[in-house]
């Protein structure tokens, strides 16, 4: 039987993720398409929306593309996809340490074990380099995975009490989700995927988002960053992908040039449409810039046949019409 089936009510993602999209997705789940025959997703960070579409049972008997750039997120993912019990062994070992050690052992796996061993083999994931990756991220600061500029994972211990480091029956769930034979999960950029997006497909695109202002803190989730030749290049890539007939679901932030791009009238022709979501942003260093901001979801008009500009997207379109 298709795992796709028989793991529906308890997958959820397994690592935290900037950007990720649990917050949102009662703003995204509407605009599940009934009917489609392939789910695409680009960027795949947590998975937010995936596992929820997994939950939910809209992926039953369904085929799956999911897609990241991040190298240190893919290898993690196909280790515990491929050698799960070695992965479980692992992480438990660690899980261990850490309630013995706390803090001590977070600094000596992070600066010690993880960031030699993966200098030493780039991109080569194994089981214990894996488990290390679950554990900085159940255990570092807001599960974040930065690297400095030589390369080397750099977050701090985060504040945890108890925290939850090795579920074998989680794990197992997340790897069978990712080993099913309808999904094929893998390591690469956006381009491909979204090429080859035509009628029957589901796509749901959440790429770095356009930072807001030029002192906006972002994640750079991969060596090369995610620029507005990104942005770009993946709007007219969204826009022939929903012109061959795919449906398309896209978050952004609400940056000018994001909002511009998804409300001209070329978007429009292609059939897209622009809302506004209220969302929260959780995962900031700096206390004082959390809070409330606009987002932005484009869709394509079928997945929503009565949408109208709400008052907001109005308001915004006449201010960028006067600035
Ligand atoms: C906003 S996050 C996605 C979060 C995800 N929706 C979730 O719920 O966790 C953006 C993701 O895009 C990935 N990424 C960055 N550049 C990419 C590219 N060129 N192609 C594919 N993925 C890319 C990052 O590694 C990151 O995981």
């Amino acid at each position: 039987m298709s795992v796709l089936c028989t793991f529906p009510h308890a997958a959820r993602p397994l690592l935290k993720w900037a950007g990720g999209k649990r917050q949102l997705l009662p703003a995204i789940r509407p605009y599940y398409p009934q009917s489609f025959d392939r789910y695409i997703e680009p960027f795949f960070g947590s998975g937010a929306v995936y596992f929820d579409m997994l939950a939910t049972g809209r992926l039953d008997g369904r085929r799956a593309w999911l897609l990241d750039a991040n190298p240190d997120l893919v290898g993690c993912y196909q280790t515990l996809r491929d050698r799960t019990d070695e992965v479980i062994e692992e992480l438990a070992r660690l899980e261990r340490s850490h309630l013995a050690q706390g803090d001590a052992f977070y600094y000596e796996v992070r600066d010690l074990r993880f960031n030699p061993r993966r200098a030493a083999a780039p991109g080569a994931y194994s089981p214990d380099l894996a488990a290390m990756l679950i554990y900085l991220n159940r255990t570092g600061f807001n599960g974040l995975f930065r690297l400095n500029r030589r390369g080397a994972f750099n977050v701090p211990v985060g504040r945890y009490t108890n925290p939850t480091i090795c579920d074998p029956a989680h794990l197992r769930q997340v790897a069978a989700a990712l080993g099913d034979g309808r999904v094929r999960f893998e390591g690469g950029s956006f381009e491909v995927p979204l090429a080859a997006a035509g009628a029957g497909d589901f796509v749901y695109c959440d790429p770095p988002y356009a930072p807001l202002s030029t002192t906006a803190s972002f994640a750079n989730y991969t060596a090369a960053g995610f620029g507005p030749r990104d942005q770009e290049r993946l709007f007219h890539l969204v826009v022939s992908a929903v012109e061959r007939g795919a449906s398309v679901v896209l978050s952004n932030s609400s940056a000018p040039e994001i909002v511009d791009m998804y409300d001209s009238i070329e978007a429009r022709r292609a059939g897209l449409v622009l809302s506004l979501v209220p969302a929260r942003r959780a995962i900031n260093s700096r206390a004082a810039s959390r809070g409330t901001v606009n987002e932005v979801l484009v869709t394509t008009r079928t997945a929503l046949p009565d949408v109208r500009p709400t008052p907001a997207v109005a308001a915004l379109r006449r201010a960028r019409k006067s600035a």
